[in-house]
């Protein structure tokens, strides 16, 4: 824009001649910091209302805004924009950012440290922006604001606009690359579990008939569980996993695995076997979900299957721990290792969210395969793994190759059906 003023003769001059006297405080202020109200959203413009190069969202790249799927009320969060660009000659980065209500409105509160800056518009519209281009050769870029989101959800939704540029670092308007994005963190609201949403991890049995026992694993969906996705990164498990926490009867379970529609939970040594046991959702700042309820046995036995999805082929291994399947088939009178949840207590007894270590489960398990008995070796906790069980057990005699349905039947309660291990006589 500013060059192509420059180029022009005559009375163009005489503007340029004035411009230039004026110039160097205008470019000064760019390049600290862009011009405010450039996102994208609102019906405002974007960077390349000057900038050119490739159009708007044209070039080998993008703008990502790492907001969270809703907002904890009073919650500050720690949110990267993103630019990345595959080009090999971007030298310089910059962006702005915004968070308004749907109705335009400012939401909720930017803090800001170098690089990057805050400043507000005279319409009260808060900018968090490049507090001048930073210069950095290589395909991305990241700038880090914190986010304090809104005393309550009264506002609902929040919408982030960003723009970005990934420049050529030519100190002018041009040769650049200028991304938009957009993206919705939704209003707080409490969690919600759906309807029988609390099974076994392995089974996934679906109510009414979905049980858990003391120890086991056990999934819970809903939605709006957690405000981003997280895992456990350390035995013993944490009770509270990214603000989520969950309750059963009152006790806090270990946290395997958190996100908005699924949670992966430990369910607690502690817990006194029942018909309808409470499963809450809590999450920090806002209402707790309304209570699920789940029937709790002294075992509730489901082998693992290896897609993950209650049935068809189990998480059985030969005792060398490679993986028993068609290519690889257990024989008559193997030892294999059956990988499951909800065996109930132990001797001596793990401590929930601790990892077992071969501790043996109190109620002995009967196995059958194909519809045969097997001799039970060992059924205990899986060594070095918070709520997984391991039965050992011989494979009977078979005359015939095929994936026969294994099933175990401890302290009452019986596996679901449709878990296989192939065998090859
Ligand atoms: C009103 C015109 C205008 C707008 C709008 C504008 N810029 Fe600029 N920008 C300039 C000019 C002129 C320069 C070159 C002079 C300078 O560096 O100050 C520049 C330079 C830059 C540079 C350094 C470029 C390089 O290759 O060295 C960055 C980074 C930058 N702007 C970021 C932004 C961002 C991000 C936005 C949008 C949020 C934006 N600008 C919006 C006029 C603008």
């Amino acid at each position: 824009m500013v060059r192509g003023i420059l180029k022009r003769s005559g009375r163009a001059f005489m503007a340029a001649a004035f411009l230039l006297v004026a110039l160097p405080a205008v470019i000064y202020t760019f390049s600290l910091s862009p011009p405010l109200a450039r996102t994208g959203g609102f019906g405002e413009t974007t960077c390349a209302e000057c900038h050119g190069g490739t159009p708007l969202n044209g070039g080998p790249g993008s703008v990502t805004i790492g907001a969270p799927a809703f907002y904890t009320p009073g919650a500050t969060a720690s949110i990267p924009v993103n630019i990345q660009d595959s080009s090999s000659d971007r030298r310089k980065w910059g962006f702005e950012l915004s968070a308004r209500f749907r109705n335009g409105r400012q939401a909720g509160s930017f803090t800001a440290a170098a690089p990057a800056a805050v400043q507000t518009s005279g319409s009260g519209i808060q900018y968090a922006l490049q507090q001048q281009g930073q210069n950095l050769t290589g395909n991305s870029f990241t700038f880090t604001v914190n986010w304090t989101a809104p005393a309550d959800g009264s506002g609902g939704d929040v919408v982030f606009n960003a723009a970005g540029i990934a420049a050529n670092g030519d100190s002018s308007d041009s040769g650049d690359h200028i991304y938009t994005s957009q993206v919705v963190a939704a209003a707080p609201a409490a969690a919600k579990i759906s309807g029988g949403g609390v099974v076994n991890a392995a089974t996934f049995v679906a109510a009414p008939n979905n049980t858990i026992a003391p120890g086991a694993l056990v999934s819970i969906f809903g939605t709006g569980l957690a405000p981003t996705t997280a895992g456990a990164a350390a035995l013993p498990l944490p009770t509270i996993l990214a603000g989520t926490q969950v309750t059963i009867n009152g006790i806090a379970a270990p946290l395997i695995y958190v996100s908005p529609t699924q949670i992966n939970a430990q369910a607690p040594f502690e817990l006194t076997t029942g018909s309808a046991l409470n499963v809450v959702v809590k999450l920090a700042g806002l209402l707790d979900s309304a209570a699920e309820p789940v029937r709790v046995d002294a075992a509730s036995p489901g082998i693992f299957a290896v897609t993950q999805s209650g049935a068809g082929s189990g998480a059985i291994l030969h005792a060398n721990f490679s993986l028993v399947n068609s290519g690889s088939p257990a024989r008559p009178g193997e030892t294999v290792l059956i990988y499951c949840t909800g065996l109930g207590a132990t001797t001596p007894a793990v401590k929930t969210g601790a990892a077992g270590n071969g501790e043996s489960t109190v109620n002995l398990p009967t196995v059958s395969i194909g519809g045969q008995n097997a001799r039970v070796d060992f059924s205990g906790a899986a060594p070095g793994f918070a709520g997984l069980y391991q039965i050992n057990a011989v494979v009977p005699t078979f005359t015939a190759a095929g994936d026969y349905e294994v099933i175990i039947t401890i302290a009452g309660r019986q596996s679901r059906s449709g878990v296989t291990i192939r065998v090859q006589p």
